[in-house]
């Protein structure tokens, strides 16, 4: 039996699933869920930066994490870990923003170039009150993401930086002729720009970037963006505003009618899921209670990108501005024994079925969602990679955002979903999520969450147009939601070959396991 909220959802579905099993594709039982591929009159593509990520100078994110400094035993080119640069790479980072977060509005570009040994230091005040003695600057970040093949994205210091300091950095980093900038460029061994396309107009403009109204800080934003120049068409700046936090949906309705489109490229959003900022609770000892209610908050990016959207259409029908969800991840307490700064927590079978699911998200809303950055990259909050000293290891997330990545500049497959809820407690959320792509190659992906934690669900998919022999696919899921993987078990959790899909008259099914996580290819 069909067990969804979503009865009311037109005849098509009834109809397809009848289809389905009088086509004998499966036992009426196993009828679960049911996809619908959509007719698009526009083709949008998946832009590759919604699979972006995110590294502030904060806890071992950046020292430790990327960068061990040009005399340590850790194998490294310029003081960047060469395990790290080779792990992003099979991870096709498309994207890196740096240096903040909170940590962005405090710092001060020009510390961080020049001899090493001159630089001056400061108080990191965000995030354990550490000494950063910024040793890891402009130029080290700009060249590690040219080794990753990464677009760099740079977040501003709106909140007690100053007009001049941003437009000079990106004077610094842009121009190509004789400028002052340049020569001090130049002069610090970078002859040519590097021609940074992506920018951030301070962070958390409402919070630690300066605590502004929206108002103001939209007056502040137009400031800023008149004097970041546009140098040549290879350095054209993509202007993004500091967004609103989750449901602040007054944040993005001032932003859009108070600052004029052609200084506005993107508007940014963060949402993390938390349980209570207060009791956040643990990263790998958590009850089903506490996994229903991250399911519920990460589940909640649905309703926060189609609202936020909406008003973005209201101002912006045209969808020319961007929404860009800089921030968004699970945030759990730290580690025991951890300093609470540094914001350290493992990864489990959670976070993989939190990142996929959100991916789907971002996919189905690719025509507005052109830009994400889960927030930490190594060793903070939802990390792709851990570190301890030499070793380094991948957690469920790395390996989620790995299978995804074949969206990546996909053409999106709208599609409608008929899903029964997973319910438990007073928590009831879709256990199903889907989204599909198309590749340069002819290729179709489609990739499938079921947050369930005990039930495989069938989701049937009718093949209607799509031209497939075959389907084969990988599958992440673990015995337990609290599974994870260690420095003593570094592969707990790694993708297999997964067996659960086939086609059969005309109906894709895929038998999706509780908990867990597939990525197909049609064939
Ligand atoms: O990602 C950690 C912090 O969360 C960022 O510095 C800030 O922007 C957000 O509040």
């Amino acid at each position: 039996m069909l067990a969804t909220k979503q009865t009311g959802r037109k005849t098509w579905l009834w109809a397809a699933m009848i289809a389905a099993v009088l086509a004998g594709a499966l036992p009426a039982a196993a009828q679960d869920a049911t996809v619908q591929w959509l007719p698009s009159a526009s083709k949008t593509v998946i832009d590759k930066n919604i699979y972006g990520h995110f590294a502030e100078h904060l806890g071992a994110c950046i020292y430790g994490g990327f960068y061990v400094g040009e005399k340590s035993d850790i194998p490294n080119t310029g003081g960047v870990r060469n395990d790290v640069i080779e792990a992003l790479k099979k991870l096709k980072i498309p994207l890196l923003r740096w240096p903040g977060g909170c940590f962005a509005d405090t710092y001060h570009w020009k510390d961080g170039i020049g001899d090493k040994s001159k630089r001056p230091t400061m108080i990191n005040t965000w995030w354990g009150g550490v000494t950063e003695d910024n040793s890891f600057g402009t130029h080290d970040f700009l060249d590690m993401c040219e080794r990753l093949g990464a677009e760099p994205y740079l977040a501003g210091n709106v909140g007690s930086g100053t007009v001049q300091e941003l437009s000079d950095w990106v004077q610094y980093v842009n121009f190509d002729g004789a400028s002052p900038m340049a020569k001090l460029r130049g002069e610090n061994g970078r002859a040519q720009p590097w021609n940074v396309h992506y920018w951030g107009v301070g962070n958390e403009a409402w919070g630690c970037g300066g605590n502004m109204t929206a108002e103001y800080y939209a007056n502040e934003y137009r400031k800023y963006a008149t004097f970041m120049n546009s140098y040549s068409d290879k350095a054209r700046v993509f202007r993004i505003a500091s967004g609103a936090s989750s449901g602040d949906y007054r944040w993005t309705e001032v932003l859009m009618r108070d600052v004029p489109h052609d200084l506005l490229d993107g508007v940014a959003l963060h949402h993390y899921s938390v349980l209570d900022w207060n009791a956040k609770g643990s990263s790998t000892e958590f009850t089903e209670e506490q996994y229903a209610g991250i399911m519920k908050q990460a589940y909640r990016m649905e309703e926060l990108v189609t609202k936020h959207s909406a008003i973005m259409d209201k101002y912006d029908p045209q969808k020319k501005v961007a929404l860009v969800v800089d921030e968004w991840g699970g945030w759990y307490n730290v580690e025991p024994g951890t300093n609470p700064g540094f914001l350290y927590q493992q990864n489990t079978i959670r976070d993989a079925v939190l990142a996929g699911m959100t991916l789907n998200i971002f996919n189905n809303h690719a025509d507005r969602v052109r830009m994400a950055n889960l927030a930490q990259i190594i060793n903070v909050l939802q990390a792709v990679i851990l570190t301890d000293k030499a070793k380094m290891i991948l957690t469920p997330t790395y390996h989620v955002m790995e299978m995804y990545n074949v969206h990546q500049d996909a053409t999106l497959l709208p599609l409608k979903l008929l899903t029964p809820d997973y319910v438990y407690g007073k928590e009831s959320i879709p256990a199903i999520s889907v989204s599909a792509s198309t590749d340069k190659a002819g290729k179709t992906h489609i990739s499938l969450t079921n947050i369930d934690a005990h039930k495989t669900i069938a989701v049937a998919i009718p093949m209607a147009g799509i031209k497939a022999a075959g389907v084969t696919g990988r599958i992440l899921q673990s015995g337990k939601l609290q599974d994870y993987n260690s420095f003593e078990q570094p592969n707990k959790v790694a993708p297999a070959a997964f067996s659960g899909a086939f086609i059969r008259n005309g109906v894709l099914t895929v038998k999706m396991p509780a908990a867990s996580v597939v990525v197909l290819a049609l064939n």
